[in-house]
């Protein structure tokens, strides 16, 4: 069997929901979408039921699979409806309901439902993708008022660059939101991951932390408590050949690397198809055996090079450990050019393997 694997660390996503909890002034949705970015949202749902207080999924569809796995928390849905006819799916699913747009306000208000709904009122407060502008937010709130589909509102908007502590652009929205909501009496929705790591002075009543619950660091803190939230998925694989070779002879496609002198190089079972990103160069660290070494030339398909010169010991069969307790996400991110974000939700093809323990 092919040793490409991630092993997920359901008592490290306890503990991160824990301790993410710690830093909201209440209540907590873990943010689940995207198969909980990558790590199993079923499972991880399974894992957090007894401590969280809901969930939150982009879509139906992903809602639908936690509540057809026993999930019984609330569950948000961060986009709403993408079409009219889900509204009722949403009620008998008991989902929460984020409204972001003119169109679905609209569907919502003509809608004939069963009961009506738990409604997230989504603020445009400066990322500019989706949610209503503030000048327009009261009136959009006047109307869900008088609506009989509405049995509740919670009030809501999302930072656009809260990963950047010297920005005061948070600030600004956060600013923009309190004061288009004077007067509106809702609980208030406002803190994803970074917002809750960089700006203590920002808090909600519901966070919706995400990436911090599967022990990324989506902000370069120097300090503090980023350093106890513990990566959840370990990718691995195992080195599957080894040859020795002299300065100025090449590995991989294209040639990428090319060695200046004697090199001893280990081929590992793992590759793009797998989700690790091709654009991680020459230097990207891994980790062999225990021992931080990097990665060779260009990452292929199934496979990848590294350098085990000065390793010794190593040889077919040593573990490689691309991410995890010892070589950090971020860390590959950063040398590829992209978030943790990105790398966690691409993985596949590997066995998923879970457990309890830390
Ligand atoms: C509306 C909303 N809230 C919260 C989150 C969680 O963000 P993070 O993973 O940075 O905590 C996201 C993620 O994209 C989001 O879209």
């Amino acid at each position: 069997m092919r040793p490409a694997r991630a092993l997920i660390n359901l008592q490290a996503l306890r503990h991160n929901y824990q301790l993410a909890r710690q830093l909201c002034a209440d209540k907590a949705l873990a943010v689940v979408k995207a198969d909980a970015y990558g790590h199993g949202a079923v499972a991880c749902a399974q894992a957090l039921h007894d401590v969280a207080d809901g969930f939150a999924v982009s879509c139906l569809e992903e809602a639908v699979e936690l509540r057809a796995a026993g999930v019984t928390l609330p569950i948000v849905l961060l986009e709403g409806f993408f079409a009219v006819e889900e509204l009722a799916q949403i009620v008998e699913y008991n989902l929460w309901c984020v409204i972001h747009a003119q169109w679905q306000l609209e569907a919502l208000e003509q809608a004939v439902l069963l009961q009506p709904l738990q409604i997230w009122l989504k603020m445009d407060s400066g990322m500019h993708r989706v949610g209503f502008f503030p000048q327009e937010y009261a009136a959009v709130w006047q109307r869900l008022q008088v609506s009989a589909n509405v049995a509740s509102v919670v009030l809501m908007t999302h930072f656009s660059r809260a990963d950047e502590p010297s920005s005061e652009y948070t600030q600004q929205q956060f600013q923009a939101f309190t004061e288009a909501i004077v007067g509106m009496q809702a609980p208030i929705s406002v803190c994803n991951s970074p917002a809750l790591l960089a700006w203590p002075e920002i808090r909600s009543d519901w966070s919706r932390p995400g990436i911090i619950l599967y022990g990324s660091q989506p902000v370069a803190l120097s300090e503090g408590l980023t350093t106890e939230f513990q990566p959840v998925m370990t990718l691995q694989s195992k080195i599957i050949a080894v040859r020795e070779l002299p300065a100025g002879e090449p590995v991989g496609y294209g040639a990428q690397f090319v060695a200046a002198g004697p090199v001893r190089v280990g081929i590992v079972a793992i590759g793009y198809a797998d989700g690790y990103p091709r654009h991680a160069p020459t230097g990207t660290p891994v980790a062999v055996d225990g021992c931080r070494t990097q990665l060779l030339g260009r990452v292929s398909m199934d496979m990848l090079a590294v350098d085990l010169t000065g390793l010794s010991q190593a040889g077919v069969g040593s573990a490689v450990e691309l991410w995890g307790a010892q070589i950090s996400i971020d860390e590959v991110a950063a040398a590829a050019g992209t978030i943790s974000y990105e790398l966690l939700c691409n993985v596949k093809r590997v066995a998923y393997e879970y457990s309890t323990n830390d």
